[in-house]
């Protein structure tokens, strides 16, 4: 019997996390589950903030008020009051972080050890695969816990989305709308880098929203000559304001080539350790097709920070909604996900060993079209 559901959001922040604590919330409160949240990833279960002594505390009869109130930077209690205002806000309300002790099993048993004593009988972890890792070791040590895919980037392997995924597509196609009307009026080919981590998914579905010529992911080896025929090409067609579409973490995939020196002998000044990024590879496009002037955009953090798109929101709902009955069902252990449009649960073992199929048909047709 739950009595109590702790729920934080961790790793990077995802458009929708909000609406998914939102929907826990009023869930719990229908079966009159107390919910508290806790800050700030796994930070919070490890006390961080409050470095709030827990050695004296056996369980959460030991807890007064003044101790609730000293543990308020990790723990706070949500009631409905103060959560239904947060759904539509953006960026995490309960705040998010990379608690980099958590994968050392020792702080795991702490971390289950603070929530058994403050009363905690469940988890609800919204992030990652990362976080879902850290849920992992938390059920191992016997603590109840249930999974929310949140995470901009679509990389988990058994859920064809996560929250946050849809809102920064959707703000990456706007972005590169915006910069091919400017590519168009000045005639200049456009490189537009886009987030994701190890993962195209952002990157190619940007680029096939948008009509983009070109996208380099991190799942497929590259290398400049290909890009730079490629935008020759185009360009000879008449296509002066192509756009490139490469996704964070692809400059490392490049083939060998000295791009230093090459920069440098069209007149650059580049330092030894300097690493390409997307302005770099604007200006190897330029001298390796003869003067395109092409511009460099790094979208970014606007990306995580947006208002959730009507399918993220609704995500949201329902993966709390499920969350909150799984729970109470005394079924845990698991993450939730979307599979032919319909959310679903899976343990989180199976979950985190299934690996995302590269989409290979839809990167060749980006690249050739
Ligand atoms: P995401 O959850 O989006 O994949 P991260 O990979 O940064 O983001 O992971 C978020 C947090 O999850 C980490 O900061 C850490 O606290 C926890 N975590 C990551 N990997 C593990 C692991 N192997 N074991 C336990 N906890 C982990
Ligand atoms: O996981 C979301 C994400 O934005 C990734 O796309 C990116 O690799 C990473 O987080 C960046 O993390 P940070 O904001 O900590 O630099």
């Amino acid at each position: 019997m739950i009595k109590t559901i702790g729920i934080l959001t961790s790793g990077g922040d995802a458009p929708g996390m909000n609406a998914a604590v939102v929907s826990v919330a009023r869930c719990a409160s229908v079966h009159g589950i107390k919910l508290v949240g806790i800050k700030r990833g796994y930070n919070g279960v490890l006390l961080k903030e409050s470095k709030f002594d827990m050695s004296k505390i056996n369980g959460p009869e030991d807890l007064t008020a003044e101790d609730w109130k000293a543990l308020e930077p990790d723990i706070t209690e949500l009631d409905l009051e103060t959560v239904l205002d947060i759904a539509d806000q953006r960026g995490t309300f309960l705040r998010t972080a990379r608690c980099t002790e958590f994968v050392n099993p020792e702080y795991q048993r702490k971390g289950a050890e603070n929530l058994r004593k403050l009363g905690i009988d469940a988890l609800v972890i919204i992030g990652g695969d990362g976080s879902f890792r850290g849920a992992r070791a938390l059920c191992n040590q016997g603590i109840n816990c249930v999974g929310i895919p949140g995470t901009i980037d679509n990389d988990l392997g058994y859920t064809e989305a996560t929250l946050g995924y849809d809102t920064a597509v959707n703000v990456c196609v706007e972005a590169v709308r915006s910069i091919r009307a400017t590519s168009r009026s000045h005639d200049r080919p456009a490189v537009v880098q886009v987030m994701g981590r190890h993962c195209g998914d952002i990157g190619m579905r940007t680029a096939i929203a948008t009509g983009a010529e070109m996208v380099i992911v991190p799942e497929m080896p590259w290398n400049i000559e290909d890009y730079a025929a490629r935008l020759s090409e185009l360009v000879a067609k008449g296509n002066t304001r192509a756009t490139l579409i490469i996704c964070e973490n692809c400059f490392e995939k490049m083939a060998d080539f000295d791009w230093r020196n090459f920069l440098r002998e069209n007149g650059k000044t580049v330092f030894d350790g300097e690493d390409l990024d997307a302005h770099r590879l604007a200006q190897l496009l330029k001298y390796k097709c003869d003067g395109v002037e092409a511009r460099a955009t790094v979208i970014g953090y606007t990306q995580r920070g947006a208002q959730p798109t009507a399918y993220d929101s609704a995500l949201a709902f329902q993966c709390g909604h499920l969350a909150v009955q799984l729970l109470n069902k005394g079924i845990t252990n698991q993450c939730i996900g979307v599979r032919h449009g319909e959310v679903f649960n899976m343990p989180i073992d199976e979950a985190l060993v299934m690996k995302r199929p590269f989409k290979r048909e839809l990167y060749d047709l980006i690249n050739t079209l």
